[in-house]
């Protein structure tokens, strides 16, 4: 300390505060005992890409760190991060092309590549909660969450008819929960009541119930060869501007049936998940996606930004919104990060 600076902090005099919020920041363990939110490991929710073939795993250019495995590796996989405490896992298909075709067939596939690998996490890790996506973007050959009409419209009803039998499909493997990430219009009523006929009343749902048409989608995209062929998925997904109709997909999905809810994606939609926990009962998942976790990749990469840090700092923020659940691809780091 500078002696001029000593001299002048001697003649200070204290300010008359009654309130100082400093006070509880004073040290760690000070800061710990009012902390508002918490980041959990319980909270975290694993999306893994399987893809067909043996002792292989690609990574994602666009998402360093992530991989498509082939279902020996993804079962490694699911070990590890169970040993981390991770709870539940996320599940998307990557298929070739020449499994793909107009009405998404291969999603009902009782032998497909979905179906045999929740059979094969059922019999391996059977604690791990497994969450199956439920839309027609992997097995479309257009790329589409939904059936395209031939003046290039996405079909709803007719849509929701295949979404029916891939869920029960993968409730007869052994799903735990559905997750319909289509955004057709009645899916989840009409999920529910299929998996109800079918005998799966203890098969939850969690809907994908505002999800925004989102650029942040492009390394997920990648990852799976699912980009649309043409257009863009604006006339089923929400448009980015808006926050009061995600109230009307929440309701409507509350309704038909749905066991929790999610937004999607998180980061540039946190008013929205703190306005869906404000309006539901339900949990409230969020979703971590793969272009969020592309920038965090690439600026850490480049040495610019502290990359735990800043993954803390981010999934934290969708817990203060109200996030119950959030699925990353962070997961693994995160559970490592809290364990230390
Ligand atoms: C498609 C689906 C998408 C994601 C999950 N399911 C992409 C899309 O709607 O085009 C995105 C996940 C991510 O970006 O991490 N049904």
């Amino acid at each position: 300390m500078t002696s001029s600076l000593q001299s002048d902090l001697k003649t200070h005099q204290a300010l008359s505060l009654p309130r100082r919020p400093r006070r509880l920041r004073r040290n760690a363990a000070l800061r710990k005992m009012v902390q508002e939110a918490h980041l959990h490991v319980e909270d975290l929710i694993y999306p893994l890409f399987v893809t067909e073939g043996e002792n292989t795993r690609v990574e994602v250019p666009s998402m360093p760190g992530s991989y498509r495995y082939t279902l020996d590796l993804l079962l490694a996989e699911v070990k590890e991060a169970a040993q981390l405490g991770i709870r539940a896992i996320a599940l998307f298909p990557a298929l070739p092309e020449a499994k793909k075709d107009a009405t998404g067939t291969e999603s009902y596939n009782p032998n497909g590549l979905v179906q045999r690998t929740i059979r094969a996490i059922k019999e391996t890790v059977p604690d791990v909660v497994v969450i199956t996506d439920v839309a027609l973007d992997p097995f479309s050959d257009q790329g589409h969450d939904g059936i395209v009409s031939e003046t290039g419209e996405i079909l709803n009803d007719e849509t929701v008819e295949v979404l029916v039998k891939m869920a029960v499909s993968q409730a007869a493997a052994g799903a735990d929960m559905v997750a319909p990430s289509d955004m057709m219009d009645g899916r989840i009523g009409a999920i529910r009541e299929g998996l109800d006929n079918a005998g799966y009343t203890n098969v939850g749902i969690l809907a994908y119930s505002a999800k925004y048409a989102s650029a942040y989608y492009g390394p997920f995209r990648d990852a799976l060869d699912s980009a649309p062929k043409f257009g863009d998925k604006k006339t089923y997904q929400m448009d980015a501007a808006n926050s009061r109709e995600a109230l009307t997909e929440i309701e409507l999905d509350i309704q038909e049936g749905a066991d929790m809810v999610m937004v999607k994606p998180a980061l540039a939609y946190l008013d929205v998940i703190q306005l869906v926990r404000q309006n539901t009962n339900l949990p409230v998942a969020a979703y971590n996606v793969s272009g969020e976790y592309a920038m965090i990749k690439a600026a850490a990469e480049k040495g610019w930004i502290d990359e735990d840090k800043i993954v803390m700092e981010t999934l934290t923020s969708m817990k203060r919104a109200g996030a119950d659940l959030i699925l990353t691809y962070f997961a693994k780091q995160v559970a490592q990060f809290l364990a230390k």
